[in-house]
């Protein structure tokens, strides 16, 4: 089995990639830009396994797209690669439509080219499994039943719509040629190797350099938390055993307000790395808002669970821990992601906001 992975170089990709290598007698054909969120380095041992082939393509570019069907003719595809930041989104909305929408349009059309050219049992087997998230169906208010697969779509930000879109294309496809697909929206994602823009890992970095932790709001906005290798299990469930054009959605079981995972966090830092000066918490700021910021995110994951017999392992308490550790624990890694690119986006995102 050889399964075409895009964006295996970020931070679920990356995951998803070191389990299909690790665990399954698989090859993995990792197609990545390398944008500023991809690194090599987040595959660990896979480089060298002769199980795992890189192709650093954009797919933007169509033609490659189609030389890497030609020479590699991959059985399945799993669509992972995009921008992902949703306040990157709201300062340069531009390559979000151009990577989430153009970049899925490009993969949709080489591939359907591709499978109307397979034999009967390759053309059976054959699939595309995209990646989206659960900020497509919008926000909740604190009452409101999770996100099932029916709720109707309505997203916020330029990244939501942009996603909403592919999934969008993604379901016409399938309507319109028949191409086998399968979709999943899942729920906010921690763990090691995401990128520190994000708040769980920008929170565990800024603490141990004694920064302030900025939180936007009030800190009242609720996420459902899914640790990565959770997440990375269920995408190989939904792969495996998911229908032909059908919707999962993937959840932690773990809403929490923006203030207490910034809290668990300081608390557990206490606890791993005390600070001389005081307890971590000190640091907390709060900033002025993310435009259009979404209240609430919650995952009705009863499809998944009863259909495929997926739920999570990890608890958000043991998650977090294992997170933090590995922050500690890896600042190697982290000092190569963060490039002068980096310190530029902070500057931008966090220069404008002052304290609220
Ligand atoms: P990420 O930003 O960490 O990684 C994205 C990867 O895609 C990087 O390796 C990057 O180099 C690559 N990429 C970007 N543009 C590309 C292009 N034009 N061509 C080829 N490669 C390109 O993202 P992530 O957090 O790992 O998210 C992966 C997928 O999961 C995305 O589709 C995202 O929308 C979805 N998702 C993420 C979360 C989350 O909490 N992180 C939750 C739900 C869904
Ligand atoms: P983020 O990790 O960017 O994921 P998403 O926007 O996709 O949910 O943000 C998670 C939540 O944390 C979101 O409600 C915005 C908030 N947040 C802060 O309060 N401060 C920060 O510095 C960041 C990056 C996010």
């Amino acid at each position: 089995m050889k399964v075409l992975v895009t964006g295996g170089l970020g931070f679920i990709g990356s995951e998803l990639v070191r389990q299909l290598v690790g665990q399954h007698p698989m090859t993995v054909l990792n197609v990545d830009a390398l944008t500023y969120a991809g690194n090599m380095d987040s595959i660990g041992g896979c480089r060298s396994s002769r199980r795992h082939v890189f192709e650093h393509v954009d797919i933007r570019n169509r033609a490659a797209l189609e030389r890497v069907f030609r020479e590699h003719r991959p059985d399945k595809v799993m669509h992972l690669a995009a921008e992902s930041h949703v306040d990157r989104s709201i300062s340069d909305p531009e390559v979000f439509i151009d990577t989430n929408v153009k970049g899925t349009h490009n993969l949709l059309e080489v591939a359907r080219e591709y499978w109307a050219g397979l034999a009967n049992e390759a053309k059976e087997r054959f699939r595309v499994h995209h990646v989206s998230t659960d900020e497509v169906y919008g926000e909740l208010g604190p009452e409101d039943p999770a996100f099932t697969e029916e709720t109707p779509y309505a997203p916020s930000s330029p990244y939501s719509a942009s996603k909403a879109a592919s999934d969008h294309l993604v379901r016409a496809w399938h309507r319109t040629y028949g191409l086998p697909v399968v979709i999943s929206n899942c729920s906010n994602n921690y763990g090691p190797y995401q990128f520190p823009e994000k708040l769980i890992p920008l929170m565990i970095l800024n603490a141990v350099e004694g920064k302030p932790l900025p939180v936007y709001g009030r800190g009242e906005n609720i996420r459902d938390w899914l640790y990565v290798e959770d997440h990375a299990r269920a995408l190989r469930h939904v792969l495996e055993h998911g229908g032909d054009g059908r919707t999962y959605n993937i959840g932690g079981r773990c809403e929490r307000t923006n203030l207490e995972v910034v809290r668990s966090v300081c608390a557990i830092l206490d606890e791993l790395k005390p600070d001389p000066e005081g307890p971590y918490e000190r640091l907390i700021r709060f900033v002025a808002d993310r435009p259009g910021h979404d209240r609430r995110y919650a995952i009705d994951d009863t499809r998944i669970a009863t259909e495929l017999g997926w739920q999570p392992q990890e608890t958000f308490e043991s998650g977090l821990r294992k997170t933090v550790q590995w922050y500690l624990d890896n600042t190697e890694w982290v000092e190569r992601v963060r490039s002068g690119a980096y310190r530029d986006w902070i500057k931008t995102n966090y220069g404008m906001r002052g304290e609220s």
